[in-house]
């Protein structure tokens, strides 16, 4: 049975300009270079409206899911893009309290048997995937939230172990947790380390005790620097989560919080933009269309990116910078290069090869499934060759650069020749910077930026677009755009290394 993504359906994700035409499906045909640039320039009258959304994928989540059983081998059977590896995606919902502004799928305060049978379904849900990935090695763990160091030490142990036991993990696999300031005191930071964890990201948003008070997280600064100065020394590989774009929120917020965390040596920093229209609380209904911060959100993510660079910090995403000699971000690089990621936990979001697939959201649905036997996931969705080849493109483009040669010698396609008019039009416009065969968006595509990479979606995919009801595409921006610019390849894809290996 298919069925549309509706839970992700957000109307304001763009400001939409009144004169943008219907879709007309003569726009699939091939254009002239002269007439595509002269279409793109018309459609990005259409901006996105937050700055800068992270919560961003490609294809965009309005195409057909697949619903109903899959076993991890029906889930596995395509050859991956990068043989041999995989990653692993863990998700604990637990967390002391409910931030106001959080989004995540989650489950605050103290709840002992709960937490205790859902670290059981998540080692039977290992059991499940373990003869199927025996044959390759893990490359990094990635243990999110939700606040994983709120589990006590001994079911912190019982994953930790399982996974180890169900998995072949490389010796210099990067292993992360996410964790919340409160949750970790030195002897639990000692454990994890003792159990093979060797990064970890603390989540503390901001050290303006004013914003912090009206956050719905309980703890002090003293407290919060105390712990993550502990996992500095400890550890090393440490980043911190923070935030901006708060109501009230001081222009220097964010650089002063950043300066105070560089002087504890923390090496690792993801800078993100408070998201008003998703958080968990009720206030978010009141959150109108259109972000009144956009402007002051660029403004102040350029502050904080010239600042972070001056101290050494290189950007490895859009919105997350480290120092390269000190930390490391492998997990979240190599999502972009199609490496499987395997899902476990309520809602996780996993990569089988050419397959991405998101397990049930309901708890309840979660366990009845494990208990009898099945594979907890929800709903998957198919990818042609050439989108999983654009999945890394788009992207990569979105997030930092895309290497054209790298992509060539991995898949046999050159993209550089297929998207030529559209790279051109995009160089023309200034959008877009070609150097030494890496694409690079430009501060001008800042407005842009969750719109042009996805012009590079092949047009095979947009002819999916076309086919939906008016009313998807009118809830859904992002594909209302690619069906105002139209047909983007400059030539058919060739048959690339994908496709032939699955012949
Ligand atoms: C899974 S959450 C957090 C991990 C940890 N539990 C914590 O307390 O931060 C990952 C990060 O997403 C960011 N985040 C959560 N809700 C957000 C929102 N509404 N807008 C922007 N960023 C958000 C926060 O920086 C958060 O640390
Ligand atoms: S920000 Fe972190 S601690 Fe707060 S509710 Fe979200 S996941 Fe939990």
């Amino acid at each position: 049975m298919k069925h549309y993504h509706e839970s992700l359906n957000k109307k304001s994700r763009l400001t939409l300009d009144p004169l943008a035409s219907q879709p007309d499906v003569s726009m699939l045909a091939p254009m002239e270079p002269e007439r595509l640039r002269a279409r793109i320039g018309d459609a990005l009258r259409i901006q996105n409206d937050y700055y800068p959304c992270f919560d961003w994928t490609f294809p965009p989540p309005i195409t057909q899911k697949v619903r109903g059983a899959v076993t991890p081998q029906q889930l596995f059977e395509h050859p991956s893009a990068v043989p041999g590896r995989y990653s692993i995606y863990l998700h604990v919902p637990f967390c002391q309290s409910l931030c106001k502004f959080c989004y995540y799928p989650v489950i605050p305060g103290q709840h002992d048997d709960e937490m205790d049978r859902y670290v059981n379904a998540l080692v039977s849900e290992m059991q499940l995937y373990a003869p199927v990935m025996a044959g390759a090695e893990c490359e990094s763990i990635y243990l999110g939230g939700g606040t994983p160091t709120h589990l006590p030490p001994r079911l912190l142990a019982q994953l930790l172990e399982a996974l180890q036991r169900h998995f072949r993990i490389a010796r210099d696999a990067e292993i992360t947790i996410e964790s919340a300031p409160g949750t970790l005191p030195a002897d639990k930071l000692a454990l994890l380390k003792g159990l093979g964890v060797n990064r970890l990201s603390y989540g503390i948003q901001t050290l303006d005790e004013k914003l912090l008070a009206g956050l719905n997280r309980n703890y002090t600064v003293a407290g919060a620097k105390a712990e993550l100065d502990n996992a500095v020394r400890i550890l090393g590989n440490v980043n911190i989560d923070t935030m901006y774009g708060f109501e009230g929120e001081p222009k220097s917020a964010l650089l002063d919080t950043l300066r105070a965390f560089i002087d504890l040596g923390v090496p690792c920093v993801s800078i993100y933009a408070l998201d008003g229209q998703r958080c968990n609380s009720d206030r978010a209904k009141d959150v109108p269309a259109h972000d009144a911060q956009f402007d002051h959100k660029i403004h102040t993510y350029r502050a904080a990116r010239e600042f972070l660079d001056v101290h050494g910090f290189r950007p490895v995403l859009q919105n997350i910078f480290l120092q390269p000699e000190r930390a490391s971000y492998r997990h979240q690089l190599r999502r972009w290069e199609n490496l499987p990621l395997v899902a476990l936990g309520m809602s996780s979001m996993g990569y089988a090869p050419r397959r991405l697939y998101q397990n049930q959201i309901s708890l309840k649905v979660y366990y009845d499934k494990l208990s009898r036997g099945e594979l907890p996931v929800m709903e998957w969705e198919d990818l042609t060759p050439q989108l999983e080849i654009m999945r890394e493109v788009v992207s990569q483009l979105r997030f930092t650069e895309v290497n054209l040669k790298r992509i060539h010698d991995k898949y046999g396609v050159d993209v550089g020749q297929v998207y030529r008019d559209l790279i051109t039009a995009l160089v023309d416009l200034g959008y877009v910077e070609h150097r030494h065969g890496v694409l690079r968006l430009t501060d001008a595509a800042a407005h842009y930026n969750n719109i042009i990479p996805m012009l590079f979606a092949p047009d095979e995919f947009k002819e999916v677009i076309y086919g939906l009801p008016e009313e998807y595409r009118e809830n859904f921006p992002l594909p209302f755009v690619l069906t105002q610019v139209g047909a983007t390849q400059s030539r058919p894809f060739p048959m690339g290394k994908a496709e032939t290996a699955s012949c």
